[in-house]
């Protein structure tokens, strides 16, 4: 007998309805904003043109398209034409490290990527790929114990002659797994003065730090809608005018011959709507996550046997507290507090099937023994103090437990 899809999903027993359902894991996606769901949905169906269509469909969409290109320029002090609207995190990021490369490479030959050891997979495994396959030589910046990179290693590592040398460095804005802010006007300035462009992988730092692309001195940033309440599948690559690029994408002249490919309308517009909420309340509400993350931070350190803080105490994002679990793998605690409705992450890919440790605390030099025991609890608008001290209350339990049980 087959089972139509519903039956096919099995029901919510009142076991799982009636556990507290706490969200803390706001690095790996946040929930969408009424504002920007309302915002996206006459896009759907009611302005459904082209938006490069000439007749009055197509404007319709294009008006769309035209007021979230401004909006989001706005927020980062930018001109709307220096705005790609892409299809991810990832993407902006691919595009910004190939597209830069490639065309500093055909330019002025010049062959070699400077990156930090700490980036998202979508920078570290790019600039990979540009080693491996397409013949640039790569050159991994030193970070310190909290995962911080100094400006005069980047320097030093842009050597004699950096601009017959070096086609693009990047250094991302806030770590996704440890919450460290990397000082990026400083590195910013060093790479200006170089005549080096210089990337910035924000994704993390959206919603939370300034974006103001002058402020920060990048050439280049990545931004992701769903990681400041906006939807899935979006993202934002912001390109300086005069800086060296070539499409990765190719095909029609969308986006400026930048990025070919009809234009996600109803997701950019939500991206957009997204973006000027969470920039219009981030200050507060940084500050009201801020206490919150320290109240859960002294919490665990006091209360949790054999933890300890990761990345930066001082320079760290708001919404961010990472620990490691000496001598423990995070999955069982994950796991456990999953059973007490506390969603959490190991914040790097080992808790996945590639059973990878994780190349952001091995760079740190955390020891061996303690690579997967990576806990990240990562704060958003639903959370409340109460739920602070649940966590603490369950996570002490949950580690004492496991602990015990050797
Ligand atoms: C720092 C950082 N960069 C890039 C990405 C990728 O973004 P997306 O999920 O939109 O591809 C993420 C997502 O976790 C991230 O944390």
């Amino acid at each position: 007998m087959r089972l139509s899809v519903m039956q096919a999903i099995p029901k919510e027993t009142s076991v799982t309805r009636t556990r507290p359902a706490i969200y803390l894991d706001h690095s790996a996606t946040t929930p969408l904003a009424d504002e920007a769901l309302a915002a996206m949905q006459p896009y759907f169906a009611e302005f459904y043109g082209n938006p490069s269509s000439i007749h009055w469909a197509g404007r319709r969409s294009r008006t769309g398209l035209d007021q979230a290109r401004r909006t989001v320029a706005g927020i980062l002090g930018a001109k709307p034409g220096e705005i790609v609207f892409t299809a991810s995190g990832t993407e902006s990021d691919n595009a910004a490290l190939r597209g830069i490369a490639l065309a500093r490479r055909k330019q002025s030959g010049t062959n070699r990527i400077v990156v930090s050891p700490v980036e998202h997979a979508a920078i570290q495994r790019t600039a990979e790929d540009l080693r491996d396959n397409y013949g640039f030589e790569l050159t991994l910046l030193p970070v310190d114990g909290d995962g911080l990179v100094a400006p005069a290693d980047v320097a030093a590592a842009l050597g004699e002659n950096p601009a017959a040398d070096v086609a693009v460095v990047s250094v991302l804005y806030a770590n996704n797994e440890v919450g460290t802010i990397q000082p990026i006007a400083q590195i910013g300035a060093v790479c200006k003065a170089a005549g080096v462009p210089f990337h910035t992988d924000a994704v993390q730092a959206a919603g939370k730090l300034s974006l103001n692309v002058n402020a920060l001195g990048v050439d280049s940033l990545s931004l992701s809608g769903h990681k400041f309440y906006g939807p899935k599948g979006a993202g934002i690559l912001y390109l300086r005018q005069g800086t060296p690029y070539q499409p990765t994408i190719t095909g029609g002249s969308q986006e400026g011959s930048r990025r070919a490919a009809t234009e996600n309308v109803p997701s950019i517009v939500g991206l957009a709507a997204a973006l000027a909420l969470a920039d219009a309340e981030r200050e507060s509400e940084m500050d009201r996550l801020q206490l919150l993350r320290d109240r859960l931070i002294g919490g665990i350190l006091e209360n949790v046997e054999g933890i300890r803080l990761t990345g930066s105490p001082v320079q760290r994002l708001p919404s961010h507290a990472s620990f490691v679990l000496e001598g423990l793998e995070a999955e069982g605690v994950l796991i456990g507090l999953d059973m007490a409705g506390i969603a959490a992450s190991s914040g790097s890919a080992c808790s996945n099937a590639s059973q990878r440790p994780s190349h952001v605390l091995e760079a740190m030099g955390v020891s061996p023994a303690d690579l997967y025991g990576g806990l990240r609890l990562t704060l958003g608008r639903s959370n409340t103090p109460e739920q602070m001290d649940f966590v603490v209350e369950q996570l002490a339990r949950i580690v004492a437990n496991i602990r015990r049980a050797g």
